[in-house]
């Protein structure tokens, strides 16, 4: 009960509201335990969570962020974890604002555009009922011609390893994971890559697909395909400025 007044509270003033945790809450919890590492600067994972915002969620984030809370994250920053009700809570609303992660997600914003979209695969370890998920983002400023293609993937790194990506029928492209990241927030660990940039600035070695990305062999056997076709026509138009043809 308590929560339905909440969301409709929450609905009469036009925000969006999480039935488990107000986004405050939220917001405060990736701060004190995510945000340490997931900064503008270190951006490990090739995630900043430094301007997270619940209230104004992308369900793509919100679905890698999941894969996460699913898999220990809470407790990487060092400093214990939430109790348990707001762990639950905090999953809980990371499940619905991770609804149509797996359709492309865009946004316009100041001059740029943005698309992303969540593929899942089966579960690498038996028993798992955790599937691994691979995100895919874009952001261009047509009026620049600058541009971003990033793939990320949840909750494996990898390390020492070559990927092929395939734009439609061109010839694939071949990408190497190396090195190992640095903590955010100081600790000693390092880990593999968790991201790798397909496209960028200058560097536009990958074309814009206009039907279907193709990533393989980042995990062993595992192949994963973007539906770009599903982009609209706008979108796509759009983000052409930014990337090769
Ligand atoms: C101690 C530093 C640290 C903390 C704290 C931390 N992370 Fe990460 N995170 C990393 C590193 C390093 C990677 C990349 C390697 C990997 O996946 O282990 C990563 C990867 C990720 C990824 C996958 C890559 C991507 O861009 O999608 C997500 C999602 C993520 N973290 C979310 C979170 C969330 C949510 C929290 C808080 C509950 C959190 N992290 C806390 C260091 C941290």
């Amino acid at each position: 009960m308590r929560n339905l007044l909440a969301l409709t509270s929450a609905l009469a003033m036009g925000l969006p509201t999480w039935a488990a945790m107000p986004s405050a809450e939220q917001n405060g919890l990736v701060k004190q335990y995510c945000a340490v590492c997931h900064t503008d600067e270190a951006s490990n994972g090739g995630l900043s969570l430094e301007h997270y915002d619940a209230a104004r969620p992308d369900p793509t984030l919100a679905a890698m962020m999941l894969t996460e809370l699913n898999n220990g994250a809470m407790g990487a920053a060092g400093k214990g974890v939430p109790d348990k009700a707001a762990q639950l809570a905090w999953v809980e609303s990371t499940k619905e604002q991770a609804a149509g992660a797996s359709e492309w997600v865009v946004h316009r914003d100041s001059g740029t555009v943005s698309a992303a979209i969540v593929r899942a695969v089966p579960p690498r370890m038996l028993n798992s009922t955790n599937a691994p998920l691979y995100r895919m983002q874009l952001a261009c400023t047509p009026s620049t011609g600058a541009g971003e293609m990033q793939l990320t993937w949840s909750p494996e790194p990898q390390i020492n390893r070559s990927v092929t990506v395939s734009a439609d029928s061109k010839e694939p492209i071949a990408y190497r994971i190396d090195g190992l990241e640095s903590m955010g927030n100081g600790n000693t660990v390092k880990t593999g890559r968790a991201s790798v940039i397909l496209s960028a600035g200058r560097d536009r070695k990958l074309p814009l697909p206009r039907h279907t990305l193709v990533i393989q062999s980042l995990f062993d056997g595992e192949t994963v395909k973007f539906p770009f076709g599903d982009l609209s026509e706008t979108a796509l138009t759009e983000l052409s400025n930014c990337f090769s043809q």
